[in-house]
């Protein structure tokens, strides 16, 4: 069959995998071409590994200087009857292929990163198969529902501006369109759950656990990721339900670095670049923002991708000259460049400009939907789209 992209709104309903496929060799290829990690982490668990950030800080950590052996887990669903699967599913598939083929171990855990069954698994895997410790853990996850450890209730992320309602456009993929909407206020429980599902909570827990079986090694790190972002989208992010739980977050690094203390261990957050990736699409009123920073930063030479925001920061941040290199709140900051004064400025001033006839010409949409697109393994150079792809073929693919 051939396989097409298929697009609702903004979620991809389809995905190729001989996209994915080279979509990994192309992220493989930045890092072993870039400045390379030394002194990097041996072992690491990548919770959220199969997509985005996460799958970028797996990529760089294996082949980007420091050769590590990986455990990724991830809530992917592989090809059926149903349908194809997910892009998560081939990109875990071909990066354990490649990693093999390094010599390294990379160990796939498909299913619920919530669930008591799979941090047991993956702490027996790290005691019977993986040497016994890891001395990194990521913790990448971004998920609208949880389940609450202790009643099962599934509790769920909203993002929503907090007092006030926000009124803005933002992209519809599907039908390259700029639609208005506006957000209502959330109310106190949204903002309490979404605190529970994307805060450190879960970060915590994870890390306590793999403590308490004894599995991190001396001097074990655990990073997470966030997004502060620029003063004009506050209302919708930094000051919203995300921000809250993303605050959260912060205040649990030094939860967890006081907790890692008998083994020498220490907990950090990222703050990242706003990039396309399938969650970040649903941030209303954001996309408007990341094509015109998307144009900004490429006239500049500062565009990123999750890959190059994630050598930059191990090559660089993490075990550069000096270890960690954090602002005054603690934080490692990749969004530097994204927030220089100069790219705001003219980001601003191109956003002004904005409306929904000339939104594509504004700013970078052309990137911008590329970059989508590439997420489920479309539009990528060196694949033939028009090559016949065998449904039973891809049953046989394992991750
Ligand atoms: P993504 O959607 O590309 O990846 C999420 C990962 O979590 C996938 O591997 C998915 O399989 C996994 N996952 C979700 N629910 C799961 C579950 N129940 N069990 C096991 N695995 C599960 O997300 P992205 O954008 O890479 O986000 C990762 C982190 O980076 C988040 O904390 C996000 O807030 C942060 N971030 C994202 C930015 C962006 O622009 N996309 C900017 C700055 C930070």
């Amino acid at each position: 069959m051939i396989i097409e992209s298929k697009i609702d709104g903004v979620v991809a309903r389809t995905c190729h995998p001989l996209g994915c496929k080279q979509a990994v060799l192309d992220q493989i290829a930045f890092v072993e071409g870039a400045p390379q990690i030394t002194g990097g982490p041996k072992k690491v668990l990548i919770l959220g590994a199969s997509s985005g950030y996460g799958l970028a800080s797996r990529i760089s950590l294996a082949f980007g200087g420091c050769a590590a052996d990986t455990i990724g887990v991830s809530f992917e669903r592989g090809p059926s009857d149903k349908g194809i699967g997910t892009a998560g599913w081939y990109n875990n598939v071909f990066f354990r292929e490649e990693a093999e083929r390094k010599g390294l171990i990379a160990k796939n855990f498909v299913g619920d990163a919530f669930s008591p069954q799979m941090r047991a698994d993956v702490i027996d895997f790290i005691r019977t198969e993986f040497g016994g410790t890891v001395d990194m853990v990521i913790y990448s996850l971004a998920t609208g529902v949880r389940p609450d450890p202790e009643t099962g209730e599934r509790m769920r992320s909203t993002i929503k501006p907090l007092g006030e309602p926000v009124s803005g456009t933002t992209i519809n993929l599907e039908h390259d369109r700029l639609d208005e909407m506006t957000l209502p206020p959330a109310t106190e429980q949204e903002v309490q759950d979404t605190v529970r599902v994307m805060g450190g909570e879960d970060w915590r827990d994870w890390i306590s656990e793999l403590a308490d079986a004894g599995v991190l090694a001396k001097g074990c790190a655990t990073l997470a990721y966030s997004y502060v972002g620029p003063e004009f989208t506050y209302e919708i992010y930094h000051d919203g339900t995300l921000g809250h739980a993303k605050a959260h977050l912060h205040a649990t690094a030094d939860q967890i670095t006081e907790m890692l203390k008998p083994v020498g261990g220490q907990a950090h957050v990222a703050v990242c670049k706003a990039l396309v990736t399938k969650a970040s699409v649903f941030i209303p009123t954001f996309s408007p923002y990341i094509t015109v920073l998307f144009r900004v930063m490429k006239e500049k030479g500062l565009h990123e991708g999750c890959i190059e925001q994630m050598q930059r920061m191990f090559v660089e941040k993490i075990y550069g000259p000096e270890d960690y290199i954090v602002d005054e709140e603690n934080l490692l900051r990749l969004d530097d460049w994204e927030l220089r004064a100069d790219v705001q400025a003219e980001a601003k001033e191109l956003l002004s400009q904005i409306t929904p006839e000339n939104f594509a010409e504004i700013g970078d949409y052309a990137g911008y939907k590329q970059e989508f697109l590439a997420l489920n393994g479309f539009g990528l150079e060196n694949v033939d789209y028009t090559q016949e792809v065998d449904p039973e073929a891809l049953k046989g693919l394992q991750p």
